[in-house]
């Protein structure tokens, strides 16, 4: 089985990138995997630090390490953002494959500081694990939001990235390029996008000479999405997407079926809701 490491050198020859979609419950989980099976590409599945509580690390581990081993598929997981080094140990420990470690909320040089300390206690564990690193704003929270915040003083150069990348010895980074957690209500309406600092993109990965992950991806155009993967993003993250197509799905189940009560029965259709959101994006980011 190839490890997420040799994944990411493809998707870089390639041109294309890894989908990495965050779960919180086996309903994310199923359209997740039935999606990237039918397609034949590999996944990552993402648990922030809420999600991952709410399902339990060791058992998130378990169970995707299952599905790689019983199916032979490339499935990955990764610990995203994660804040403490605490709990970024915790999921090291339970055989994550990467992990986001977000000190980007800190100034730069406490960024660089606790972004390399964690590098160095988590490749202490396991060397093969993956370490993100995070710098620039771009928000928080996989969720609805009122107004779009202001990031544009957030955004991230070349220089910082290339600083960044040397000084921690992170694996990926994720920049701030335009993007940002969390749609607007005009975004889920289909009304409006986020759209990308392509040329950025471009000019960060010649400076940091690593896999870049595109955090925010939820409600980016896909012609957005195109570019940026051709300048250079190797990994993208969507959430709230996925969020809305579970609510929307459930919510249409319950009213047609005002008196069931089998959870399988009614869960199927948030489970067809999500998938048909991960399928569309999976095509997308490997070049359809
Ligand atoms: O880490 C998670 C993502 O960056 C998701 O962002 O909710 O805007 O898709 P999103
Ligand atoms: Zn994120």
């Amino acid at each position: 089985m190839r490890e997420l490491r040799d994944v990411l050198e493809q998707t870089q020859k390639n041109g294309v990138a890894v989908g990495h979609f965050n779960i919180a419950d086996l309903v994310l989980l199923k359209a997740v995997f039935a999606s990237a099976q039918e397609l034949k590409v590999p996944v990552l599945v993402g648990v922030s630090e809420g999600e991952r509580e709410f399902i339990g690390v060791r058992q998130i581990a378990a169970l995707v390490r299952s599905l790689r081993e019983e199916f032979n598929f490339p499935i990955f997981l990764n610990a995203d953002h994660t804040h403490s080094l605490v709990k970024a140990l915790d999921a090291a420990k339970a055989g994550f494959d990467a992990i986001v470690f977000d000190a980007s909320a800190l100034p730069f040089e406490q960024n660089v500081h606790q972004t390399r300390k964690a590098v160095e206690a988590i490749k202490a564990i396991n060397p093969s694990t993956l370490m993100e690193g995070e710098i620039g704003d771009i928000g928080t929270g996989s969720e609805i939001h009122e107004h779009a915040p202001d990031l544009s003083k957030g955004l991230t150069t070349p220089e910082e990235a290339r600083q960044f990348v040397e000084s921690t010895g992170i694996d990926i980074l994720a920049p701030a390029v335009g993007n940002m957690h969390g749609m607007l209500k005009s975004m889920v309406q289909g009304k409006t996008s986020k759209h990308l600092d392509t040329e950025r993109i471009a000019h960060i990965k010649k400076a940091a000479r690593v896999p870049l992950t595109l955090h925010g991806g939820s409600g980016t155009g896909d012609e957005d999405l195109r570019k940026a993967i051709a300048a250079g993003i190797n990994i993208v993250h969507i959430n709230t997407e996925l969020r809305v197509a579970w609510r929307r799905g459930l919510e249409e189940a319950l009213s047609r079926q005002p008196d069931e009560v089998v959870p399988y029965k009614i869960l199927a259709s948030p489970v067809e809701y999500v998938k048909h959101v991960v399928s569309s994006r999976l095509k997308l980011f490997n070049g359809g």
